[in-house]
């Protein structure tokens, strides 16, 4: 059995930041001219009003405080509610591929590795722009890697079933090297128009190279790696590719994101600690001996009771930090981006815990050491 060494990340995220009173302002505007638009029905009880969203109930009920966005104007014209992205010419990779790539290209400078060197290239993130050539096709090219390469998607856990995947690869000698990249462009997957959900994302791509131990020495070594999944309908996104095909029947009909945030709140502070916990008796690794834990990035409550789950001690901002106040929920990225942010000042031999978790329920867990 070869042994599985995270050699570096990367990360990226967009310029453009939207703070929750410019989002909130324009969401009001919006649900204000909806409401005045449609008075007598709303009057008249045919159709509900669209309630107004606070800055301050964000803040408190998330700790999101502002996102990075791939592009502002859009997402704040109420007219649109989206970014606004140029359609590609027909030769040039996806919008998404590129995003990656700024988070592909740190981590392989960080590692000091060519392109050409990594043997499977996985893209794993909570959606694609096309259905094929799969994104991972397009990056494994842009990078010079000759070997494999395919998309996977598991929500916001994403990144750590890539992790998953790559690690028993590497383990098994199936592969020397593997990059997984979670381009999440979640701001295009959002409904900006709905008060329960149009605060929660941003948008950011990660990158994990990792490689089976050839003697080179830092990194992080990889302890083991652990999914399990519960279904649900909680969190639901019906962007796909029957959207057309459904319009044909019903015109208005509008496919988006929708979640209830309580139950989904409720069920995965239950389910995701008992994942992370899982792997660690697998791999017989105490609480106690867990420096930091790296959580994904949805809620600040959330951070705080799982992590509290995982460690069997109360959340610090040293043993669970946060980044959802910069960055809101950017999906499968989050908890790369938490660990690439927070994890330099660890001295050899401390061990850490990534644990991802969202729609599905699918969570993922990884448990780490310094080298
Ligand atoms: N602005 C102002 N008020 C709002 C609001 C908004 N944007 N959204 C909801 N409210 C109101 C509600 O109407 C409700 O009012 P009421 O008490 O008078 O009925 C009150 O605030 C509480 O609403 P609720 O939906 O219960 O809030 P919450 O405390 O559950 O927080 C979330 C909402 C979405 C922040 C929270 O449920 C959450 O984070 N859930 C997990 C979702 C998640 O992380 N999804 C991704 C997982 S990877």
């Amino acid at each position: 059995m070869q042994t599985s060494i995270i050699r570096s990340t990367g990360s990226w995220v967009p310029e453009d930041v939207i703070t929750n009173e410019e989002l909130v302002a324009s969401y009001n505007s919006y649900a204000e001219r909806f409401n005045a638009d449609n008075a007598a029905a709303i009057a008249a009880g045919e159709m509900a009003e669209v309630p107004l969203s606070s800055a301050e109930f964000i803040v408190n009920a998330s700790g999101i405080e502002r996102r990075h966005v791939v592009e502002k104007a859009g997402i704040l014209n109420i007219d649109t509610l989206v970014p606004r992205i140029e359609p590609r010419p027909f030769e040039d990779v996806a919008f998404q591929a590129e995003c990656a790539m700024k988070a592909v290209t740190p981590a392989l400078d960080k590692a000091g590795i060519a392109g050409s060197e990594v043997d499977g290239v996985i893209v794993a993130s909570s959606a694609q722009q096309r259905n094929f050539p799969g994104m991972a096709c397009e990056i494994q090219d842009m990078i010079g890697s000759t070997g494999f390469s395919f998309d996977l998607t598991m929500a916001c856990a994403s990144a750590l079933y890539g992790l998953h995947i790559a690690n028993g690869m590497i383990k098994s000698g199936q592969a020397k090297r593997i990059l997984v990249c979670s381009p999440e462009i979640m701001t295009c997957i959002n409904v900006h128009s709905r008060r329960d959900v149009h605060f929660i994302f941003g948008d950011a791509a990660s990158a994990i190279l990792v490689e089976s131990d050839e003697g080179r020495e830092g990194g992080w070594e990889v302890l083991g790696t652990h999914c399990q999944n519960k279904y649900s309908i909680a969190l639901r996104s019906d962007f796909g590719f029957l959207n057309e095909a459904e319009r044909t029947v019903q015109p208005d009909h509008e496919p988006g994101l929708d979640q209830d945030g309580h139950k989904v709140f409720k069920d995965v502070v239950g389910f995701a600690p008992t994942v992370a916990k899982s792997l660690m008796q697998q791999i017989d690794l105490a609480p106690e001996d867990v420096r930091r834990t790296w959580l994904h990035q949805a809620n600040i409550r959330m951070v705080d009771m799982i992590a509290k789950r995982i460690l069997g001690r109360d959340r610090t901002p040293e043993n669970a930090p946060a980044i959802l106040q910069e960055y809101g929920n950017t999906s499968s990225s989050s908890v790369v981006i938490n660990f690439e942010q927070h994890s330099e000042d660890m001295a050899a031999g401390e061990n850490g815990v990534m644990c991802a978790f969202g729609a599905g329920y699918g969570v993922g867990a990884a448990a780490v050491r310094k080298r």
